[in-house]
């Protein structure tokens, strides 16, 4: 259940991220909108509660936990390189955006293999 629910905020967060990402090109003026200002915050909070939670529930810190670290990490990692791609143009919007979607790929296989170095 609390896992579905991290899962949902997952696919929201980035859903939205792309969105966000398209609006800053395109039509920038969106991107003022109140709501779309609060929800990237509120999610990206829920996103993270609801991954403490799971770690709790699933008891994780009592094994090697380096991976939770690692995701931790990751989702800061992302959160920056999200600031970055919605506030910068040109060539350098678009390595960010490279960075935030690269860092999201090594989150989720980090979230499956349970391994920070699952890669050596
Ligand atoms: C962008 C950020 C994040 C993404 C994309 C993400 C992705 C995922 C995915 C895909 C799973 C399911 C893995 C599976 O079914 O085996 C998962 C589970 C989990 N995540 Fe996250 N997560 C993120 C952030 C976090 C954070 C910040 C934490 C901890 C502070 C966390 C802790 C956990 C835990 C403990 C599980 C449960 C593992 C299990 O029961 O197998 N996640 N996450």
């Amino acid at each position: 259940m609390l896992k579905h629910l991290h899962l949902l905020f997952v696919a929201v967060v980035i859903i939205l991220f792309v969105i966000r990402v398209f609006l800053a090109q395109y039509k920038p003026e969106l991107l003022a909108n109140k709501w779309l200002k609060i929800a990237p915050h509120a999610l990206a909070g829920l996103l993270l509660l609801s991954g403490i939670a799971l770690v709790f529930e699933g008891n994780w810190l009592s094994g090697e936990y380096g991976w939770i670290i690692a995701k931790l990490l990751g989702m800061f990692g992302f959160i920056a390189l999200g600031l970055v791609t919605i506030r910068s143009q040109g060539d350098k919007r678009w390595y960010a955006f490279a960075g935030a979607l690269l860092v999201l790929i090594y989150i989720i296989r980090v979230a499956f293999t349970k391994q920070a170095f699952f890669f050596l």
